[in-house]
């Protein structure tokens, strides 16, 4: 809770529910949280299954760090507090968004284990759905899709997440995905069928 603006402020109940929401929509919202090293294939993955769930008239939108970093968060760079910023306002706004019955993807590197868990408490037990994109430094750093490693290498980077920023690999990841081996489909195969089970979604 933040000091300044709880001081006068009186909370004032909505309306309309989520599950008001989540009954008209016909599917439960919850945030999907893609996490892992530059070019693990997060927003690839992130786009890709917000496709398949469009299609089948479910609601969703994608957060995506490269585009958020130029809007809302536009101020922050990749300083380990700069990251924990990031990742708490996207958490605040994934929760707003799941509120208004969203399916909320979320791709961001969010490199470190005490800032998910932050947002996973944020909501409720079962609505933060932890995707570990697990391809390794070696696989994202031969692929360089970017070519951000090789600035990062050449020191044109500073606070590179893998090279000279840590990343805290989830323990208990819902997911994981080896995204190096995988194929996009047997990706969103898989969690698609997490969600059906869950019966988050039910797919006719
Ligand atoms: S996070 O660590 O705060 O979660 P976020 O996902 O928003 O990071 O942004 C990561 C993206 O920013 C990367 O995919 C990459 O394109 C770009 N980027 C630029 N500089 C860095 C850096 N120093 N470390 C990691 N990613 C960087």
């Amino acid at each position: 809770m933040n000091k300044i603006t709880n001081q006068n402020t009186v909370w004032h109940e909505p309306s309309v529910y989520r599950t008001d929401r989540e009954i008209m929509n016909g599917h439960k919202s919850v945030i999907i949280w893609f996490t892992g090293l530059s070019g693990a294939g997060k927003s690839s993955l992130s786009h890709a299954l917000e496709d398949t769930l469009h299609r089948k008239q479910i609601r969703t939108y994608v957060l995506d760090g490269d585009n958020i970093r130029r809007g809302l968060c536009n101020d922050l760079g990749f300083s380990d507090n700069d990251r924990t910023e990031n990742i708490r306002r996207i958490g605040e706004v994934s929760k707003l968004m799941m509120n208004a019955g969203v399916i909320v993807l979320t791709a961001f590197i969010s490199p470190f284990i005490k800032d998910r868990k932050i947002v996973r408490e944020l909501v409720g037990e079962g609505e933060f759905i932890e995707i570990h994109c697990s391809a390794s430094l070696e696989d994202c750093e031969s692929r360089d899709v970017k070519g951000l490693y090789k600035k990062a290498r050449a020191g044109e980077i500073s606070d590179f997440t893998g090279i000279s920023s840590p990343y805290d690999a989830p323990e208990n990841a819902e997911i994981v995905l080896d995204t190096a081996k995988l194929s996009i489909e047997e990706c969103i195969e898989t969690i698609v069928s997490y969600l059906i089970e869950r019966d988050i979604v039910q797919f006719l």
